[in-house]
């Protein structure tokens, strides 16, 4: 299957791994990438942009195909040092960037001048619409389904896709809600030019977590997700444990006054307690409602084999029949 990302990126197969942090390690993004995806590594998942010069030779140690780095821009006042996370994207030969968060645009000069592609991940068309005019090579589009951080306009995918399709001129790709050949289909027929998954990825054999994070995600339904730091206009999309019961009561009781220093127990250090020790309780880590759709821990590369398998027959078997006036008697 041949798309505007497949081309873009030099890959097989128009499935992205999105950054996780504490998930995109080497062993994941090698994984995805051996695939025929695009694996990424979450760059400041590495404390140091010496650390992520390590971690981007190990993956090339793991795959010949290309990947990409995550760059998250954060909303905090102690800014990471970008410009030298970016030197160690560059000097490490990865000509691919994922950016989410704020806006790139100060860090794009450099990005494009060392002939890097960006695909920026946002959560609304007004923002891939800036995204395309600051010369970002394509867009992630981030639906209200997300794990992570959905934004505040809480569109869904259904609208969302379509409204950029309608707008963009470069490629992009559906983010949230992705899990398999019918999301996959689902998204073409919508408009993109591919998918992002996050939340479906991190229950893949090869995702370097705890075994208790994984089946939490099997055992989860489209229920149990909650959005948190809303009064905060800093929204994340999390998976219910007793650390975000606790997180959203103080939230209910501090109402309009809620600070971030109140909550700051819930989000702390809790991706490595959750991500690297097992202690699901901890407080608040993003997962998608797509767990609902989350059954099993394939490899990755049982995962996209199957999602292209699935995508294929529906668009040759089940689309095209309905075409022919087939009358079905079952879903495929
Ligand atoms: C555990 C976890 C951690 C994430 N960490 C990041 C991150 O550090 N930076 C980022 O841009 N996106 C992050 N995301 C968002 C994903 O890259 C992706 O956009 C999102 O998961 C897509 O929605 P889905 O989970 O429904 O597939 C994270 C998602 C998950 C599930």
């Amino acid at each position: 299957m041949k798309t505007r990302i497949t081309e873009l990126f030099g890959i097989e197969h128009p499935i992205i791994q999105g950054g996780m942090h504490f998930v995109g390690l080497a062993e994941l993004a090698s994984a995805v990438s051996n695939a025929g995806g695009l694996g990424i590594l979450t760059g400041l998942t590495q404390r140091t942009p010496e650390l992520l010069a390590r971690e981007i030779a190990r993956c090339k140690e793991m795959t010949d195909k290309p990947f990409g780095v995550n760059l998250t821009f954060l909303p905090t006042f102690s800014s990471p040092p970008y410009a030298e996370y970016i030197a160690a994207i560059v000097e490490g030969g990865v000509r691919i960037v994922e950016t989410a968060g704020r806006s790139p645009e100060l860090y794009m000069p450099i990005l494009k001048q060392a002939g890097i592609k960006v695909i920026h991940k946002c959560t609304s068309v007004r923002h891939s619409l800036k995204a395309q005019q600051i010369g970002c090579d394509a867009v992630s589009v981030d639906g209200f389904e997300c794990g992570g951080h959905p934004g505040e306009d809480d569109i869904p995918n259904m609208i969302l896709l379509p409204r950029a399709a309608d707008e963009l001129t470069i490629p992009f790709v559906a983010s949230g809600g992705m899990a398999d050949g019918r999301s996959l289909v689902a998204a073409l027929a919508l408009g993109a030019d591919g998918i992002n998954m996050g939340t479906r990825f991190l229950v893949t054999q090869e995702a370097p977590v705890h075994e208790n994070v994984k089946q939490a995600i099997v055992r989860a339904s489209e229920l149990d997700t909650r959005l948190v730091m809303r009064p905060l206009r800093n929204t994340e999309r999390v998976l219910k444990n007793g650390g975000v019961d606790a997180l959203l009561a103080i939230e209910r009781e501090k109402g309009d006054q809620l600070a971030i220093a109140d909550i700051s127990d819930y989000l702390g250090g809790v991706y490595k307690k959750v991500m690297v020790d097992g202690e699901m309780d901890a407080g608040a880590w993003s997962c998608g409602l797509v767990a609902g759709l989350i059954n099993d821990v394939p490899t990755a590369g049982e995962l996209v084999e199957r999602i292209m398998r699935e995508a294929r027959s529906l668009i040759s078997g089940r689309l095209s029949s309905l075409l022919c006036g087939e009358l079905e008697t079952a879903p495929a």
